[in-house]
């Protein structure tokens, strides 16, 4: 019987491991596993409504680490995954993504001679001013097993010199849940709700810390959402982090037929179909430059790279940075029929979890 610790913390997490749960619980005779999350997300919308709705069990354990600087989030993080670790004395612990939550698992289960498997392994933006750059070269430094979602991952990894034996090019777990939620998420009432029609409206995401922490940036962006507004209804789902630097732009708040309408966070289902039947998706979030390929809808991210470089040569997402001329022109490529649709790249098939199980029963055993 092999212990198995999936860490969580942030929405994103909760996205990539619930299918992982899901299928381990299928093989309870060789798993027995548990979920601890660290609280880095706590708001009910960043993360107990993605619990309820992908299924996921309440944690064994709650770290519930306050937020402060990021280094005090990773080091209490740490400090308290140490002693989770010591009480079950587990035999792999797996983290998910890019975040604070997966680096500080990884380097606690390092430290202890515990296994790590990281799933969504090998992504590269080459920015070393992204938090996360710096969390994925280290998750990846010191796992055992790498679960690779894009050809990309693989290259980099094999440029850097990791072991090939190490590699399962597996697909990408976040469209399990999305293959998974798809059926849920079409008896939404979501359009009703905001009173939209489909492919009459776009959605907006911002959370990256070069987007939003910056006033004038953030500004920015928001003005050119207002200009793109007065053409298609721009819906916003608005991050905690974004949301701080936004009391200058409260007059736009929920306008219905507004231009840019800023709201609440949405629970996975609603997103999901919110997502399914834009006309566009304007965003910085790593996971929807994901799900809008598999979707097929098109994607601009606001952002100069992009450690998914899938979603642009293969899917349906182009890279328009923060220029709002640049914003604009692909928006305005969109709206005149030249979108770009691509197609779903290859292992994104809603059954990434299970090659990742299958793996790990041979590796383990
Ligand atoms: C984190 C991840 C980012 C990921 C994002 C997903 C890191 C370095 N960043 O960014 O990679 O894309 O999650 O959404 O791990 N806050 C709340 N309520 C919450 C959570 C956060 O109000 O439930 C506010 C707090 O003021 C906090 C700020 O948002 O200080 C930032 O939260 P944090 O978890 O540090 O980073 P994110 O920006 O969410
Ligand atoms: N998401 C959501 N509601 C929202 C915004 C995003 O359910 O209002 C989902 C989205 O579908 C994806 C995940 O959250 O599954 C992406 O998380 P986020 O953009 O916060 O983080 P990133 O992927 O950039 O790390």
């Amino acid at each position: 019987m092999h212990r198995v610790v999936l860490v969580v913390g942030t929405r994103p997490n909760m996205v990539k491991a619930a299918p992982l749960w899901r299928i381990l619980q299928r093989h309870r005779e060789q798993f027995d596993t548990y979920l601890v999350d660290t609280g880095q997300h706590y708001d009910y919308g960043l993360s107990g409504i993605f619990f309820d709705q992908l299924g996921l069990p309440s944690p064994y354990a709650c770290l519930g680490v306050d937020a402060g600087t990021s280094i005090e989030q990773i080091a209490g993080m740490m400090v308290e995954l140490e002693k989770v670790f010591l009480e079950l004395q587990p035999h792999l612990v797996a983290v998910f993504g890019d975040v604070n939550s997966a680096l500080a698992g990884a380097l606690v289960a390092a430290r202890m001679r515990i296994s790590i498997a990281h799933v969504e392994a090998g992504l590269r933006s080459f920015d070393y001013d992204m938090p996360e750059e710096i969390n994925r070269i280290l998750i990846d430094r010191v796992a055992d097993h790498l679960f690779v979602s894009e050809p990309s991952g693989q290259a980099n990894l094999a440029r850097e010199g990791v072991d090939a034996t190490k590699l399962c090019y597996c697909g990408n777990i976040m469209i399990d849940s999305l293959v998974h939620a798809r059926a849920e998420s079409r008896k939404s009432l979501i359009l009703d709700e905001l009173r939209l029609e489909p492919k009459k409206y776009a959605v907006l995401t911002l959370h990256r810390p070069s987007n939003v922490d910056d006033p004038a940036i953030l500004a920015s962006l928001v003005q050119t959402a207002v200009q793109i507004g007065s053409t298609v209804p721009v819906i916003f789902p608005c991050h905690p982090r974004t949301r701080k630097g936004l009391p200058q732009f409260t007059g736009v708040d929920n306008a219905v037929g507004g231009p840019l309408r800023i709201i609440e966070p949405l629970g996975y289902v609603d997103f999901l179909r919110l997502q399914s039947d834009a006309l566009f998706v304007l965003t910085d979030s790593g996971g929807v430059q994901e799900e809008t390929t598999y979707l097929q809808v098109p994607c601009v991210t606001l952002r100069r790279n992009t450690e998914r470089p899938v979603t642009v040569e293969v899917g349906s997402n182009v890279l328009a940075g923060t220029d709002p001329q640049a914003i604009l022109a692909a928006v305005r490529s969109i709206m005149e029929g030249r979108q770009k649709i691509g197609r779903i790249p290859d292992l994104w098939d809603g059954r990434t979890a299970e090659r990742v199980v299958q793996y790990l029963s041979r590796v383990l055993s």
